[in-house]
This record gives structure tokens, C-alpha cells and sequence, in this order.
């Protein structure tokens, strides 16, 4: 702990947890060949939203067989759209470990009101226990709990010869953590995340097994038009093929082409999870040292290598009520964003009075590595005065 301003500033001192930093380079030049003022429905239009699908597939190794399509209103319309389209014919066990995943309970549980839904929960910096997971039951999880900073380790839980479906909410996880996909029915994502896209459009990636739950189940309920993916029974294969529901931005369409085209110029997934590890590494060696503050996710094989969440441990913290701990948050985040050093990177609102620090692909090691002496300098300044 030191009194002493650190002489360094991060170049980039981009660390909110969405929407994420830009990638390296990055400029509004990125933008110049949008398709702007043209139908996304023209020839062009289409095979640009197809290039979005086409490089997303190779890029996460996606089987061929499964579907990806873009759909509206960025993860939370991508994740909603499948359970409204889906849910009903079996039981759900909702694992839930932070807000997100508490979205989707209340979702099943007070909307969709699923009966025989079961709630399997944990704190946050916890895991709920995995194996509770019933293969005759469907299941809605995230695959990383972008509030507490807890993912799952892996997806051996799941077992492959399941009679329900997965949903994965996995948007703070594609790009930077491996998924297997013959474990995930419904996986989605936005592009504000790992790739430091625009919000506004969500990904749906589904499985054979996933449309043939579309196909075979139609839903006691009214679905509005951008939630439905089936023409008479069968699945609308052409909002897989760029014929998006309705208008997408072909500004935020072009930004993810430019991510897409940046991840495959640095190695592609591999490239870009071995990024988002090393950066996550600078603050794990940090947290081990600096005296004050440790990892939210108790167990390491579930810490995110994206969100990662501090506690702070120090006395003059704990000691305090949650207000005062929420208030010694948002200083300790004011000063470090007066200085230019760290933005965004007070924990969400719903999570325990923390610190949360994005460690995804877009986000340079090096700027991690500046950032930890500010910290520390951050620290000793509100806890003195
Ligand atoms: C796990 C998770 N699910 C859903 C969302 C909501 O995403 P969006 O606002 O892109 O719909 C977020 C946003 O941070 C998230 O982290």
C-alpha cells in the first residue's frame, strides 16, 4: 500500500463490464463501409448480416448443423425469445448465483409461471450445486455470472443423454471461454461483450434439439412477432440465413464485422480466450498480494477470466454498514475515474459493495498491469480520509 501516485496511467483505461472496451485500434474509421441508408433486405444488406453469422460460426466453432441467427434487443431479447418460445412442456431447474440468472427465475417462475420449476440457488462468489441438474427436466443457466464474477467450470453436469434442453445465457462468456456445444441447446450473447461491439442485437445459437423443441411444441401463449421463429409448424430458417425478424443497425452490424475480422486476425478463439486469461492472471497475482481486497468466486476453477469481482477485506471496510460500504465503493471508483486511470469498474448495483474489473479480449494486458498500483493508490486515499 503506498501514499505515492503511481507514475503510469493505463492507455486505456476502458474496464466497464458492458459495453466493453473497443478492440485495440480501434477508431469510427472502423465504420466507413457501413451499408448505411440501403435496406438491410437488399442483396448486400443480407450477405453482410450472413458474413456476421458465417464468421461467428467458424470463429467459436460452432457445429454445422446448428442454427445462429440475429435477433433483437441484445442478450435479454436473444435469451428471452427462447423461453417464451420454449418453455412449458417439461419442468425448468433455474440456476441462479447473481442478477442475471435471477432474471431468468423471475422470468420462468412469475411470468411464464412453469409449473414444477425448480430454484437452485447460491450466493454471490458461490456456485449452486450443479449436479442437482435433472436430464428429464429443461435447464436455464448462465454459463459466467457477470455480477459475481462465477462461472461454470465446464459443462460436464450436463449430461449428453438428456431429455430437456439447455438455455445458456452465455454473453460474458462467448469469445473467451470454451463452450461445448453438444451440451447447449440455446446459447446466446450480444456483441457489447468480449468483442467490444455495439448492444442493440442478440445472438441465438440453436441445436438440432433445440428446434426440434420449436417444431414439435407450440406454447398456451400469445408470442409477439419478434419472438417468433416458426412459419406453420416449422422453424423460419431464413432469420438463420441474414432475414432478421426486423430492422437491424447496419452501424452496429458493421462494428461486429470489424470485431469478428480483428479476432480472426489476432488467432481467432484461441487467440482471444489466451487474452482474456493473462489479463484476468495480472489481477489474480495482485489480489494475492495487495493486502486489501480478494476475489468475490470463492472456488478457482469457477472465477471468470472476463468479470472479474473484488471484495474488499480490509477492516476499515468490513466493519461498516452495506451503505457506508456502497459509498466507500463509489469513491474509491470516483477517484480512480477523476484520474483517468479506471472507468466503470464499481460492482453492479445488485452485487455486494465491490469492485469489478472487465478482463475480456478487447481490454490490453498491459493496461491491467498499470491499473494495479492505482488501485492500491485508490485504496490508501479513501480509506485515510
Ligand atoms: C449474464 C448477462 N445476461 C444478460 C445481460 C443483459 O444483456 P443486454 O443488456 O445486452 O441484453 C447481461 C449484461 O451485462 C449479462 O451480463
Amino acid at each position: 500500500m503506498t501514499g505515492i501516485k503511481p507514475a503510469v496511467r493505463p492507455a486505456r483505461p476502458f474496464f466497464s463490464s458492458g459495453p466493453c472496451a473497443k478492440r485495440p485500434g480501434w477508431t469510427p474509421e472502423a465504420l466507413a463501409q457501413a451499408f448505411l441508408g440501403r435496406s438491410h433486405r437488399a442483396k448486400d444488406g443480407k450477405a453482410r448480416l450472413k458474413d456476421a453469422i458465417d464468421r461467428t460460426k467458424k470463429i467459436l466453432g460452432i457445429p454445422a448443423d446448428y442454427r445462429v441467427g440475429i435477433v433483437p434487443a441484445s442478450d435479454t431479447g436473444a435469451v428471452e425469445m427462447a423461453m417464451w418460445s420454449m418453455l412449458g412442456p417439461k419442468p425448468v431447474d433455474l440456476f441462479a448465483w447473481e442478477s442475471f440468472g435471477e432474471d431468468w427465475v423471475t422470468d420462468t417462475v412469475k411470468q411464464l409461471k412453469i409449473k414444477d420449476s425448480r430454484v437452485l440457488k447460491a450466493d454471490y462468489g458461490e456456485l449452486p450445486d450443479l449436479s442437482q441438474a435433472n436430464p428429464k427436466h429443461d435447464v436455464v443457466f448462465l454459463w459466467n455470472g457477470t455480477t459475481s464474477g462465477v462461472r461454470v467450470p465446464d459443462g460436464d453436469w450436463i449430461s449428453k443423454d438428456r431429455e430437456g434442453i439447455t438455455i445458456c445465457d452465455a454473453t460474458s462468456a462467448a469469445f473467451a471461454m470454451d463452450l461445448p456445444w453438444d451440451k447447449l441447446d440455446v446459447t446466446t450473447f450480444s456483441w457489447q461483450k468480449v468483442l467490444g461491439g455495439e448492444a442493440a442485437h442478440g445472438m441465438l445459437v440453436l441445436s438440432p434439439r433445440a428446434v426440434a423443441r420449436l417444431e414439435n411444441y407450440t406454447p398456451d401463449r400469445p408470442l409477439p412477432k419478434i419472438f417468433r421463429m416458426t412459419k406453420g409448424g416449422k422453424l423460419n430458417e431464413a432469420i438463420f440465413e441474414g432475414e432478421t425478424i426486423n430492422t437491424p443497425s447496419m452501424l452496429a452490424l458493421e462494428d461486429y464485422l470489424d470485431a469478428l475480422k480483428w479476432a480472426e486476425s489476432i488467432g481467432g478463439l484461441r487467440a482471444l480466450i489466451a487474452r482474456s486469461q493473462s489479463n484476468a492472471a495480472v489481477l489474480d497475482r495482485w489480489m494475492r498480494e495487495c493486502g486489501w481486497a480478494e476475489n468475490l468466486a470463492r472456488e478457482q476453477g469457477a472465477r471468470s477470466n472476463t468479470s472479474v469481482c473484488l471484495k474488499i477485506t480490509d477492516p476499515a471496510f468490513t466493519k461498516l454498514d452495506e451503505e457506508k460500504r456502497f459509498e466507500m465503493v463509489k469513491k474509491l471508483a470516483s477517484v480512480l475515474e477523476k484520474e483517468g486511470v479506471a472507468l466503470d469498474i464499481a460492482g453492479h448495483r445488485n452485487a455486494p459493495p465491490g469492485l469489478r474489473i472487465w478482463c475480456g479480449a478487447t481490454v490490453d494486458k498491459a493496461d491491467l498491469e498499470a491499473l494495479t498500483p492505482w488501485l492500491d493508490w485508490a485504496w490508501a486515499q479513501v480509506k485515510d480520509a
